[in-house]
């Protein structure tokens, strides 16, 4: 099972709608057994598969981390574990646990290890103890952005946090840096040009493109392959899915 953490510290980068419509995308179009964890507390990903419940005083991703047993919930061809803002009340416990802390997500995964080809994880824009157990689960990291003045200043932050988790999980590794959100102008050419001579870790050669489909695609909560498949955002992201699984 390939385990891909989709993380940047910044939030609106692109991380959720990447983790939707990768997933999805390798289940129905690549035929894959795709497992979504929404690690978010913020609940993004689970709004969209219709399986959020703001009231709920527990959530799988909560489970999770207190070491029980998290509901598994069947959409669009894939299985996801859903998140809610309890997931915030386990990871503060958590933190003040005298046990240990970083090792929920993976020993959890390892209990379903052959049940799936691929695990995503979205995660918040933040290092809690949640995020930081998917770093230690992972073996692969994608890092969406955007290109504006501050994100590279996100990478590098995030880049050596990486550095110093790969102590207690040496299998990780950062996949590449994924331009989403991605309209063609001159400053963004120049950034692009720039980030690709001067980043440290592979960026990919799709870049995802602007759509307001992308934005429509949420309110009908149907990933963008459903939705639009020609819209820009859903070719872009069909190219990325390729490009990821042949390197
Ligand atoms: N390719 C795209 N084109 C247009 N809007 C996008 C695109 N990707 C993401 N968005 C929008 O940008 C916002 C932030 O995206 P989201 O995936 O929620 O980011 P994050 O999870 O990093 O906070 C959302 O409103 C989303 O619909
Ligand atoms: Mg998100």
């Amino acid at each position: 099972m390939e385990t891909i953490a989709i993380i940047n510290l910044k939030g609106g980068v692109g991380k959720t709608t990447t983790a939707i419509n990768m997933a999805t995308l390798l289940a129905l179009k690549h035929k894959k057994r795709v497992l979504l964890i929404d690690n978010d507390p913020q609940g993004n990903a689970s709004q969209f598969f219709n399986c959020y419940d703001g009231e709920a005083d527990t959530c799988g991703a909560a489970k999770i981390l207190q070491r029980e047993k998290p509901e598994i919930i069947s959409k669009k061809g894939i299985d996801v574990i859903s998140a809610n803002i309890s997931l915030l009340k386990a990871d503060n416990t958590l933190r003040t646990s005298t046990e240990r802390q970083d090792d929920r997500m993976k020993n959890y995964l390892a209990s379903i290890l052959g049940e799936y080809d691929y695990c995503i994880i979205d995660n918040p824009p933040a290092l809690l103890m949640c995020t930081i157990n998917a770093l230690c689960a992972a073996n692969e990291v994608i890092v969406p952005i955007t290109l504006d003045n501050w994100a590279l200043d996100g990478i590098e932050m995030l880049a050596t946090q990486i550095e110093e988790l790969q102590a207690l999980n040496n299998r990780l590794k950062i996949a590449g840096v994924l331009l989403t959100n991605y309209r063609k102008t001159p400053e963004n050419e120049v950034a692009e040009k720039w980030l690709r001579a001067h980043c440290r870790y592979r960026v990919f050669e799709t870049q995802i493109r602007r759509s307001d489909k992308a934005i429509a695609a949420t309110y009908y909560k149907q990933p963008l392959e459903e939705y639009s498949p020609r819209s820009a955002a859903a070719v872009t992201y069909r190219k990325f899915v390729k490009e990821y699984m042949e390197s």
